[in-house]
């Protein structure tokens, strides 16, 4: 971690308030060479949304975060603004524990109605990009002097049963609508293994985004400056330095799509021309078709029912829903039924 503060004394005050560490994966899960093995494959080829975030994938993302077409993070930032006071009263938490935690921007809300209340509960942000962590990290405890930071590094895909038990209630928290990159049944056996983790008196804070005018979703997909079709191709950037691949992401287009029966965003990449890619990991030659898509993300939205359903799939009662008037995102505060 590079800090940069005056005296070695609050320099050290910062390092003792600064702890990072693996969680180490609870099943086996494919690594990238064996996802792209397996996801090229399929019709439509396919890979899943976890591989975009390396340091610049991260970087892309926040930068999409500010984009005037990408509302979710605004209007969830706004619902956080409003609703801190009351998740932070309910929960009263010892620790927080966010997973997929990003640049953890807008979780400030919730630390400092934690400080407003007399609370300070270490904060443990879980996370499969070291990078954003270490940056957000630093940016926090400069921010709020009395807080412990515990990062935490790995892929929660891979489970969470060795994710640490701190003693005391613990606020699990999963922001940014990124339960939609999920399908349904990953959603609900991910949901179910966090559930398996409470205990009473624990709650969970879920963000969640909501159906709404297409044309508005797709937008929201395909900002104007361009900055979402670069961290969609960004995955191929992945590729080529993890598996020695000789992908020219240039050679695909960024398209964004609303399918209304599924209700989801899908993200596809699409092969401007016939191509050969060589991917030297795998000692294997794909093929692509000029037109040919590759499904790289979905984005699912909610409706209160769909969102409610999920949650109580997986034993968990909604106690708190907060809206904006235009119901365009849901926080839903959450109890272990
Ligand atoms: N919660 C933040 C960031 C959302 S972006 C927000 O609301 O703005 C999604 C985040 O989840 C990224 O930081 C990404 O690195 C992380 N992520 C994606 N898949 C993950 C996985 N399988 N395990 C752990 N983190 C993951
Ligand atoms: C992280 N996740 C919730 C984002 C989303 O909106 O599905 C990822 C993203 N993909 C394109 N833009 C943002």
């Amino acid at each position: 971690m590079n800090i940069s503060m005056d005296g070695a004394s609050a320099r050290n005050r910062i390092f003792e308030r600064f702890n990072c560490q693996p969680v180490p994966a609870a099943r086996v899960v494919p690594d990238l060479a064996e996802d792209v093995r397996r996801g090229f494959a399929r019709r439509p080829r396919v890979l899943p949304p976890k591989y975009f975030y390396d340091a610049w994938g991260s970087e892309l993302f926040d930068r999409i975060c500010d984009t005037p077409e990408y509302y979710p993070t605004r209007t969830e930032a706004q619902l956080l603004d409003q609703s801190a006071h009351s998740i932070i009263r309910r929960a009263q938490p010892d620790h927080i524990i966010e997973l997929g935690s990003g640049t953890s921007r807008k979780t400030a809300h919730l630390l400092e109605a934690c400080e407003a209340n007399g609370l300070d509960p270490d904060y443990w942000p879980f996370d499969v990009c070291e990078e954003v962590l270490h940056t957000a990290a630093k940016a926090l405890i400069e921010a709020h002097p009395w807080l412990r930071v515990q990062a935490l590094i790995g892929d929660y895909s891979a489970g969470l049963a060795h994710l640490p038990q701190p003693a005391g209630r613990r606020l699990f928290v999963f922001l940014g609508g990124t339960i939609g990159n999920m399908t349904p049944d990953q959603a609900i056996a991910f949901l179910n293994e966090l559930r398996g983790l409470m205990r009473a008196g624990d709650a969970f804070l879920l963000g969640a985004d909501r159906t709404k005018d297409p044309r508005l979703l797709e937008a929201a997909y395909d900002d104007a400056t361009g900055l979402t079709a670069e961290f969609n191709r960004n995955v191929l950037n992945v590729i080529n330095q993890v598996l020695g691949g000789d992908f020219d992401p240039q050679a695909f287009d960024h398209l964004a799509v609303y399918n209304e029966a599924l209700q989801r965003i899908e993200m596809y990449l699409v092969a401007r021309r016939d191509q050969d890619v060589h991917l030297m990991a795998l000692d294997r030659r794909y093929g692509f078709a000029g037109g040919e898509r590759i499904l790289t993300e979905i984005s699912r939205k909610f409706t209160t029912e769909s969102l409610t359903a999920e949650l109580r799939a997986a034993r968990l009662t909604p106690i708190s829903h907060y809206q904006p008037t235009d119901r365009h995102f849901s926080l839903v505060l959450a109890h272990p039924s």
